[in-house]
């Protein structure tokens, strides 16, 4: 596995290209380089798969994920974005279409689009940004499990094929709006990890602590900050976004077919018990 620090531990968990070659819809998010050369979630993730042979398919609202599809063929797989605005239903569904017109089905999803409002006390949140904020972080989840799961349920002939890993979610703060539609996002997983397993499907969340992406650039480039937001992991860092990716991998391969409707940490032991 190529993935720095975990290379030859996960072994090859997606077949190689071919009749089986394996299309991913990711929300992914841009492949823009981020402070100290880092990359988010969303392009370490899709490169990550293009390594091991897989298709990738990117939605985001955000066209310089074309970047992200670009390092995708770079890595020497099919990669192809799509303007996708996870909050609307039809958006949605071309994705997931796109996906098995293209490149002949979906095998994996990582629904991972997400936006990060200003940390604010709850008082001085506004109607608006909470509501902007479940709209994506909650509701573009829904829509993107559904459609999904529209795709693989076929209750004629229920698919046997691995494992949509689904979705990110951090319930690690009390103040921030962002908060609350991740806790709706650890009640919709189970609904489709229960309601579907039977069919082969899994559904998995992932509750990353600080990530080093863009998303939280503002706080580690803060040096007031900084020390609080990074002293809070255990590790005394924060993740870098090829970690999260190594979990999506492992949750999406077969060494992960027993692992389904958990909220799995990825967070350096900060919510350990
Ligand atoms: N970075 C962290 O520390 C951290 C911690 C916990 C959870 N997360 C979650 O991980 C995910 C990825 O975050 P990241 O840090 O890589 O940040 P990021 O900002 O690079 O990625 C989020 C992506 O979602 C896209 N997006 C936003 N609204 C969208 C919409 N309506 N439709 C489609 N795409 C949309 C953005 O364009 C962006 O590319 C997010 O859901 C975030 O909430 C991140």
């Amino acid at each position: 596995m190529p993935l720095p620090g975990t290379r030859g531990r996960l072994g090859s968990p997606l077949p190689t290209r071919g009749r089986h070659a394996r299309a991913v819809v990711g929300l992914l998010g841009q492949g823009r380089p981020d402070h100290r050369g880092a990359t988010c979630i969303g392009p370490a993730t899709a490169v990550a798969f293009a390594r091991q042979g897989a298709a990738v398919v990117i939605g985001d609202v955000d066209d310089r994920a074309t970047e992200t599809a670009e390092l995708v063929r770079q890595a020497g797989a099919d990669g192809r974005f799509v303007r996708t605005a996870v909050t609307v239903a039809a958006e949605m569904d071309n994705l997931v279409r796109t996906a098995v017109e293209t490149f002949g089905g979906l095998h994996v999803a990582f629904d991972n689009a997400g936006i990060f409002p200003p940390t604010v006390p709850l008082l001085k949140q506004s109607e608006d940004d909470f509501d902007r904020v479940v709209a994506v972080d909650l509701t573009g989840v829904f829509l993107a499990m559904r459609a999904e799961l529209a795709t693989w349920y076929k209750p004629a002939a229920a698919p046997s094929s691995t494992p949509p890993p689904s979705p990110a979610s951090s319930p690690t703060t009390g103040l921030r709006p962002a908060s609350r539609p991740k806790h709706g996002v650890i009640g919709l997983t189970p609904a489709a990890a229960m309601g579907y397993a039977t069919a082969g499907i899994r559904a998995n969340a992932l509750a990353h602590g600080l990530v080093a992406t863009s998303m939280t650039r503002g706080w580690l480039d803060d040096p007031e900050m900084h020390d609080s937001v990074v002293g809070a992991s255990p590790m005394g860092r924060p993740a870098e976004p090829e970690e999260i990716a190594g979990m999506v991998m492992f949750l999406a391969s077969p060494l992960a077919s027993i692992v389904n409707g958990g909220v799995d940490p990825v967070d350096a032991g900060q919510t350990a018990p």
